[in-house]
């Protein structure tokens, strides 16, 4: 079924335009639409609002701060099952698993650390609802699922 999902492209990847343009061409040949996409630089604040379920993990700091540390590029993208699709395309969190298990996921090619792995998928629909509110707040889900 037509699915939302929000996508980034954290700042190591949209800091090289080259890997940003690969990952745009991935976004594209996968059939996902657009519906919406802004680039922004998070405050230490929001950074660890958005990541508040990993607050006390050994890497919560690293991430809060890396995701905080330049601009990054969010997208509402819309295709049948985005959600699993976009996570597929994306590989596994750790860069190592991902270049032996998916070798040509974006973050086996793109990604550098497990936190510096190039791109972040919602995990369901509920969180997707909840990461498009937190990066598009004027953008109605409802209202979008009911006019397509
Ligand atoms: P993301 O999909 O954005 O969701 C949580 C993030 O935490 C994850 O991608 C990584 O950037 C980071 N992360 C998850 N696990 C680890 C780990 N073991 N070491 C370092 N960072 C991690």
């Amino acid at each position: 079924a037509l699915q939302l999902t929000l996508a980034i492209v954290k700042p190591d990847a949209v800091a090289h335009p080259l890997i940003l343009e690969a990952l745009h061409q991935k976004i594209l040949e996968n059939n996902f639409i657009v519906i919406r996409s802004r680039e922004l630089v998070w405050k230490r604040q929001e950074s660890e609002r958005f990541y508040a379920e990993h607050a006390g993990r050994f890497f919560y700091q690293r991430l809060v701060e890396y995701m905080s540390s330049g601009p990054m590029q969010a997208y509402i993208l819309a295709r049948d099952d985005a959600i699993s699709r976009w996570r597929e395309l994306m590989g596994p969190t750790k860069v190592f698993r991902a270049r032996y298990t998916s070798p040509s996921s974006m973050r086996a090619l793109y990604g550098l650390t497990d936190t510096r792995n190039t791109t972040h998928g919602s995990d369901s629909v509920e969180s997707a609802h909840r990461e498009i509110a937190f990066f598009f707040p004027e953008f109605n889900v409802r209202e979008w699922m009911e006019r397509s």
